[in-house]
């Protein structure tokens, strides 16, 4: 029997583990606790609600505009507490990603000696500004971590570039792609699919930290000036309730009749307003790996990418966060259906939504082989 201690504090984080968490539950070789830090106090909860997964305990760290500082220093302080008074001794902890929670979950490990193993790992886009702080927390866990799952060859080649053990990197896709067929399996009536209709449907997130309150305010007027007035077209923005963000898009969006500003969706909702999407806008890193599944046409709205698997299948076309410059490729895509359709090219390049029982499959067979 191995014991596993799970951490995860964020929705993209509970989005992407429910599917391993649930593999894993399934095994009766594996103890596995999943502890929410709550980075995230309310996002989470109803991913963690349409998966039927169940936390062992709740950290609840977050602040309304918490500053990175603040969040690390209660992410130390909760989870090394956690793992004193639990008494679950782990054979490993498990982290994904590049969050703060990933990233303090790794350390807190690390300084216990407790083996680290990195889901979605050797991501990079070889700037440590960009995204920030998610660049410098990948290249810190990968440094911590014993195992590391690699969504991609390319995570992989990276990996061992940077000096880890090949017999620790396993290539098995990522698990993005599981949470989304797990979604799309089940049918989903909402007011937005009936709202909107016959129209093209543009779908818009953006949230990155890196992205300086002018240069955002630029780039959501450059936005709703192309799309205003267009009536074939209506825009969905959920937007991150962080404070910076919700003010600005509010701010620009105020009046835009075809722009429907909502709170961030529930992940059924968002995944399949998402295969309806007729061009998706975003700075996400999860939607990316979604859209180059189902084949959605996107722009990147940043200066570079971590995925650039997408770009390659074609899906994905990387446009900054300059107004005009975004204004000019959005403006493009609508009036050229035929451009826009030769981005619509599903890919398996983030996997074929099975990647939870591969890393299951691995972790048994490393307990096994007494490497964890
Ligand atoms: C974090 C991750 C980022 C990820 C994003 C996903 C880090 C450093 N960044 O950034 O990689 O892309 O999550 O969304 O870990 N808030 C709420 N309720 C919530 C969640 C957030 O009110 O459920 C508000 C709070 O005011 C909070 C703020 O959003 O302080 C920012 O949250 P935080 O986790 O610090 O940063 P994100 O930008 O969400
Ligand atoms: N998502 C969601 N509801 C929303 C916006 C996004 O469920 O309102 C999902 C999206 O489909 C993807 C994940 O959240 O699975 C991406 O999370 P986010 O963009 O917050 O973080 P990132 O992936 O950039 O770290």
């Amino acid at each position: 029997m191995k014991r596993y201690l799970m951490l995860l504090g964020t929705r993209p984080e509970a989005i992407k583990l429910c599917p391993l968490i649930l593999e894993l539950r399934r095994r009766t070789d594996v103890q596995l606790r999943v502890v929410l830090t709550g980075q995230h106090r309310d996002m989470p909860a109803p991913v963690l609600t349409f998966f039927g997964v169940c936390p062992d305990a709740d950290l609840g760290v977050m602040t309304q505009g918490q500053t990175l500082q603040s969040l690390s220093e209660r992410l130390l302080t909760a989870i090394s507490r956690d793992m004193q008074i639990s008494g679950f001794a782990p054979d490993a902890i498990l982290v994904h990603g590049d969050t703060t929670t990933a990233f303090i979950g790794a350390l807190c490990a690390f300084y216990a000696g407790i083996p680290v193993v990195h889901i979605e790992a050797g991501l990079r886009t070889g700037d440590i500004s960009a995204p920030f702080p998610e660049e410098f927390n990948r290249r810190a866990i990968d440094a911590m971590s014993r195992i590391h799952f690699a969504p991609t060859a390319q995570a992989k080649t990276r990996l061992m570039a940077e000096g880890h053990k090949e017999t620790r990197v396993f290539v098995v896709g990522n698990t993005a792609t599981d949470a989304l067929r797990l979604c799309l399996e089940r049918p989903c009536e909402h007011p937005l699919l009936d709202m909107v209709g016959e129209r093209r449907l543009i779908l818009l997130t953006a949230h990155r930290r890196e992205t300086a309150p002018e240069q955002r305010l630029a780039l959501f007027r450059a936005i709703r000036e192309e799309l205003e007035g267009r009536r074939d077209t209506v825009a969905i923005f959920p937007v991150h309730p962080s404070p910076v963000i919700r003010e600005a898009a509010e701010a620009t969006f105020v009046g835009c009749d075809n722009v429907k500003l909502t709170d961030p969706l529930d992940v059924p909702i968002m995944q399949h307003l998402l295969a309806r999407t007729t061009l998706l806008l975003t700075d996400s890193g999860g939607l990316q790996e979604e859209a180059t599944y189902l084949g959605v046409p996107t722009l990147v709205l940043r200066e570079m990418t971590e995925r650039p698997e997408g770009v390659a299948a074609g899906v994905l076309r990387l446009v900054g966060t300059d107004g005009r410059g975004v204004r000019a490729a959005l403006s493009e895509l609508l009036e050229n259906e035929q451009a826009r359709r030769h981005m619509a090219r599903p890919s398996d390049a983030y996997g074929d939504g099975y990647v939870s029982v591969r890393i299951a499959a691995i972790l048994a067979a490393l307990a096994e082989a007494s490497e964890l």
